[in-house]
C-alpha cells in the first residue's frame, strides 16, 4: 500500500504568460488531495475511487482528464497494470473546482502513494516529473507551474525553460502569512481550450499580444518587489493590473469581472482571477481575518462560494 499527498496552489502572477516563458509566482494552499494506493482486483487495470470533495459538475466535466492522466503516469513510471492491478482511493480537503490546481495534486499525490507502494525510490524532483507527465492530461503542454507548487508547497518563483531544460524554481518566503478569499464562480473551464485560444490570440497579432507580455514583465517585477517588502496595498494594485492584461488577452468573462467588482467594492487590496480564468476562481488579497470576513460574506451572500485561507505559509 502506499500513501500520499499533493497540495491545491493559487497563482498571485502569470498564468497563461508562464507558457510563453515568463515568470510567474504561486502559493500552496493549505488544502490538499490525498492518494491510496493498493493492490486491485486482476484484470481491472486502475480501479479509481473519487471521494475529492468537488464543485457540481467537475468531476463530470473533467473524468477523461482524470482517467487520461492516471495512464500517463502509470506508462512514465512502466508499472504494467497486467501485473499489478492497482485500486486508487482519492480523498482531502482540497475542493476540486478549475484554477486550484486540483489535477496536480491528484497527479502529485498519486506519483507519491505509487513511490511508496512500488519502492521507487523517486526524490522530490522526481516526484515533480511524474506529477508534470500527469499534469499533461489536462493542460497538453503544461508550464509546470501546478505540478511544482503541488508538490514543493510553499511560495515561489517559477518559470518555464522553452529549451526543455531545468525550469527556474525560486522559494519566498515572507515576513506573515497573507489571508485570501477565493471564490468559485462555478464555471469550470477546459485549460487545453482556454491555453489554446490565447495561442490563436497571440498568432492573430503578436504585436498586440508581445505588448501585453512587455506590459505583464513590469507587472510581474513590481509584484514580486511588493511581496518581498510586504508591501500589500502594492501587491493588490499590481494583482488588479494583472487581470485587465488578462482580460485584454481575452481572458475574462461577466460572472469574474461582477466577482472583482464586488471584491474591491468590500475592501479586497487586489482581486484577480487565477489559474485558467474565464470562471473557474477568483482570489482576493484580504490582509487581516476581518476584511477576509467582510469579502467572503459579500461574495457568499451574491451565491458564490468560498474559501478563506492563506499564502506564504
Ligand atoms: O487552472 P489551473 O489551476 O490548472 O492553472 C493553469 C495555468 C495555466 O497557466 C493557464 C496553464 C499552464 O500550463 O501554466
Amino acid at each position: 500500500m502506499g500513501q500520499g499527498k499533493g497540495y491545491g496552489k493559487t497563482i498571485l502572477f502569470g498564468e497563461h504568460f508562464v507558457v510563453y516563458g515568463f515568470k510567474a509566482i504561486a502559493s500552496a494552499i493549505g488544502d490538499c488531495t490525498k492518494a491510496k494506493t493498493e493492490k486491485g482486483s486482476k484484470g481491472k487495470g486502475i480501479e479509481l475511487v473519487d471521494n475529492r470533495p468537488a464543485v457540481e459538475g467537475y468531476k463530470v466535466k473533467k473524468q477523461r482528464e482524470i482517467n487520461d492522466s492516471l495512464d500517463l503516469i502509470f506508462k512514465f513510471l512502466k508499472i504494467d497494470l497486467k501485473k499489478n492491478p492497482v485500486k486508487i482511493t482519492l480523498s482531502g480537503n482540497l475542493e476540486c473546482a478549475s484554477g486550484i490546481g486540483a489535477s496536480a495534486a491528484l497527479a502529485a499525490s498519486v506519483a507519491r502513494a505509487l513511490n511508496q507502494d512500488f519502492n521507487l525510490g523517486l526524490n522530490e524532483e522526481q516526484i515533480n516529473e511524474v506529477a508534470y507527465e500527469g499534469e499533461k492530461a489536462s493542460a497538453g503542454n503544461p508550464s509546470g507551474i501546478d505540478n511544482t507548487a503541488s508538490v514543493f508547497g510553499g511560495l515561489l518563483v517559477f518559470q518555464k525553460n522553452l529549451e526543455g531544460g531545468k525550469n527556474l524554481i525560486e522559494r519566498l518566503s515572507i515576513k506573515k502569512p497573507i489571508e485570501i478569499v477565493l471564490a468559485n464562480s462555478k464555471i469550470t473551464q477546459d485549460t487545453k481550450e482556454v491555453v489554446s485560444d490565447v495561442k490563436r490570440f497571440k498568432e492573430e497579432d503578436e504585436e498586440r499580444f508581445q505588448k501585453i507580455l512587455n506590459e505583464y514583465q513590469k507587472v510581474f517585477d513590481e509584484g514580486l518587489k511588493a511581496l518581498k517588502n510586504y508591501d500589500l496595498r502594492k501587491l493588490g494594485e499590481l494583482m488588479n493590473k494583472n487581470q485587465e492584461l488578462l482580460a485584454r488577452a481575452t481572458i475574462t468573462c461577466s460572472t469574474v469581472e461582477e466577482m472583482i467588482s464586488i471584491a474591491k467594492k468590500e475592501g479586497a487590496f487586489g482581486a484577480k482571477q487565477t489559474g485558467t480564468g474565464r470562471g473557474g476562481l477568483v482570489l482576493c488579497l484580504t490582509p487581516g481575518k476581518e476584511l477576509q470576513e467582510k469579502v467572503a460574506e459579500a461574495l457568499e451572500k451574491k451565491g458564490f462560494p468560498v474559501m478563506k485561507t492563506v499564502i506564504g505559509v
